[in-house]
This record gives structure tokens, C-alpha cells and sequence, in this order.
């Protein structure tokens, strides 16, 4: 049921739909064609959301936003207040996620899979110094080396186990950095995010841009409970993308991490479902 309802929404808002009309065709929608109780419209930064209750099982429920569908494991107890998520990810369901890793749009940037043809994109910032200085790998030697890179991840996609998407800006249809999940903690129900923007593109909020949309992937379609982000001692540029999205500074962890022929203190922010859903899902 949901997947048809993504199928006829992708196709109508393509051909027919902005703005105020498709709040009106979700409000039919959810009330008519789904059978459903229409519970909210939500607001996310300056876009919509919108939330239906299912009939057949009150504590169900879909979220639409633009084009995308995210099936939710929240409960909604009254109009406001949103519970932890009731289901927890299974490492094969994020494995079959991401093997069809899909393409996520944002204002300015297009998030999708890394290709083979993003070599030289990729190279342009992965050669360089301060690129990686705050990073465990170091500066790509050659295009060779990205390309052999670029190759592996195909691998890595088509196994279902690489959980970064490339970052396009849509205006040059160029590849200007990557963002996505470093880590899984399938246990404890978190995930670790991770980003870089090429420096010809930074200090245009590309990264929590990018970010943004990782982290409601991840607590929308992936029931996360939480998610973090480390940064080294000095790295204030990654620090300010944390506060930038609710962060919370949780504490270093002093010359904990031995990179590069030396100790570096690692710093922790993280957020978890509840926060996100308040700071985001600001019901009207
Ligand atoms: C961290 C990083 C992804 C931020 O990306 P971004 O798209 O520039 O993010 P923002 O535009 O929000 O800028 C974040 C901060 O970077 C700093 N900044 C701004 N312009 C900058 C520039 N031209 N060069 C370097 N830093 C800049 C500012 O402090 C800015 O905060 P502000 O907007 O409050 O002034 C990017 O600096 C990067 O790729 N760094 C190297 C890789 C890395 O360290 N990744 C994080 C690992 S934990």
C-alpha cells in the first residue's frame, strides 16, 4: 500500500502539483483515497510535512515530505507529542536499503550514489592536505587512486554495507563532497554521520544541508534512536555543523585516537529521535 501511494504521488506532483494545491491533494488524499484520519500538518524548516493516521492501526503512521514517503515507526499519542521509536532496524533491512541507495533531494543539492564518473570531482578535494587533515585517510596520490576508490565502493553499495551518499550540486551537476553513515551500532539502535565538502564549496551550509536530510533518513526511514558525530580537537568548521543541526556536545575523549603518527582527542555530539522530532517536527 505504501509503495503504491509513493508511485502515484511521485508521478502527480511531477506533473501537476506545488505548494498550497498538494497541501489541499494530501488532505483529500489522506482523508479520502487513504481512508484515513488526517492528523497534522507539520512544518519542517520552510517545507511541509504531513502526517496521516492509519486506519486500520491507530498508531501507525505515514510522513510525507515533497516526494518522498517515509514510513515511520512513531507513535503519536496526542497531536503533539511523538513516543521513541517503537521499531528497531535490522542490519539486513539497511542492508537492502542501501544497496538501492536513493536519491534524496534538497534545495540546492542532490544526494545519491557515487559513481565512477566522480573521479575527477572527487579528486579536485580528496587530494588535498587540508581536506583530510581532521580525517583518517589520507590525500588521494592520483585520479587512479580515486578511481580505484570509486570502484570499491561500487562493491561496497552493491553489498549493501556503504552508507554515504555523494553530495551534486545541482546548479553544476558536480560532485562536491560526500555525507552519510560512518557507522551502524545495529545493538543499541544509533549510527555515526560523517561529511566533507569540497573547500571550494565550504561556508555555504552545503554540509548540514546535506546532513539535514542524512540524519531524517535515519530517524525517519531507519527508526534510529539516536545519532552521533565525532570531530578531532581543532576541527571547530565540523563542530559548528553539529550545532548547526541540535547537536548536543556530549565530551572528549582525551588522545584517544592514534592517526597519522599522533594522539588526537576525539569530541563526541549526538542527538537523539525525540530531540530531532521536536526541534523539526513543529506540529501547527
Ligand atoms: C566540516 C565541513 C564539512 C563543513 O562544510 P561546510 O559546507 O563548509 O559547512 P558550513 O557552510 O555550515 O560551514 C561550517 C563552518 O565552517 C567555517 N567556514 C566557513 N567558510 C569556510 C571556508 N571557506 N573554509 C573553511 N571553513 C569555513 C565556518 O566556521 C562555518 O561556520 P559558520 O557558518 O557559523 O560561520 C568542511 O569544512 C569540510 O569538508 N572539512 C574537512 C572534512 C572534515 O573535517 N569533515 C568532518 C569530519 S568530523
Amino acid at each position: 500500500m505504501n509503495f503504491n501511494i509513493k508511485i502515484i504521488l511521485s508521478d502527480f506532483i511531477k506533473k501537476f502539483l506545488s505548494g498550497a494545491l498538494f497541501s489541499l491533494f494530501i488532505r483529500c488524499f489522506c482523508n479520502k483515497i487513504h481512508k484515513t484520519r488526517f492528523v497534522q500538518v507539520a512544518h519542517f524548516s520552510s517545507e511541509n510535512f504531513y502526517i496521516c493516521a492509519s486506519c486500520t492501526n491507530f498508531f501507525k503512521f505515514t510522513v510525507f515530505r515533497e516526494k518522498r514517503l517515509y514510513k515511520t515507526g512513531f507513535r503519536l499519542y496526542n497531536s503533539v507529542k511523538f513516543s521513541k521509536p517503537v521499531v528497531f532496524m535490522k542490519k539486513e533491512t539497511v542492508k537492502k536499503k542501501f544497496k538501492k541507495i536513493p536519491i534524496i533531494e534538497t534545495e540546492r543539492l542532490r544526494l545519491r550514489r557515487m559513481r565512477v564518473e566522480d573521479c575527477a570531482d572527487m579528486f579536485e578535494y580528496s587530494k588535498r592536505q587540508d581536506v583530510t587533515e581532521f580525517l583518517l585517510w589520507s590525500p588521494h596520490p592520483n585520479k587512479t587512486h580515486t578511481k580505484k576508490y570509486l570502484e570499491y565502493i561500487k562493491t561496497r553499495y552493491d553489498d549493501g554495507e556503504f552508507y554515504d551518499w555523494a553530495i551534486e550540486l545541482k546548479s553544476e551537476s558536480k560532485m562536491i563532497g560526500t555525507c552519510g553513515f560512518t557507522t551502524f551500532d545495529f545493538n543499541n539502535n544509533s549510527a555515526e554521520v560523517g561529511y566533507v565538502i569540497n573547500p571550494a564549496y565550504r561556508g555555504k551550509g552545503y554540509a548540514p544541508e546535506a546532513l539535514l536530510e542524512v540524519m531524517m533518513f535515519g530517524f525517519l526511514e531507519l527508526n534510529l534512536h539516536r545519532i552521533e558525530a565525532r570531530y578531532m580537537d581543532g576541527n571547530d568548521a565540523s563542530r559548528k555543523v553539529m550545532d548547526k543541526l541540535g547537536m548536543k556536545y556530549e565530551g572528549c575523549a582525551r588522545s584517544s585516537l592514534f592517526v597519522k603518527g599522533q594522539y588526537r582527542s576525539v569530541n563526541t555530539c549526538a542527538i537523539l529521535s525525540d530531540e530531532f522530532i521536536k526541534r523539526y517536527l513543529k506540529v501547527e
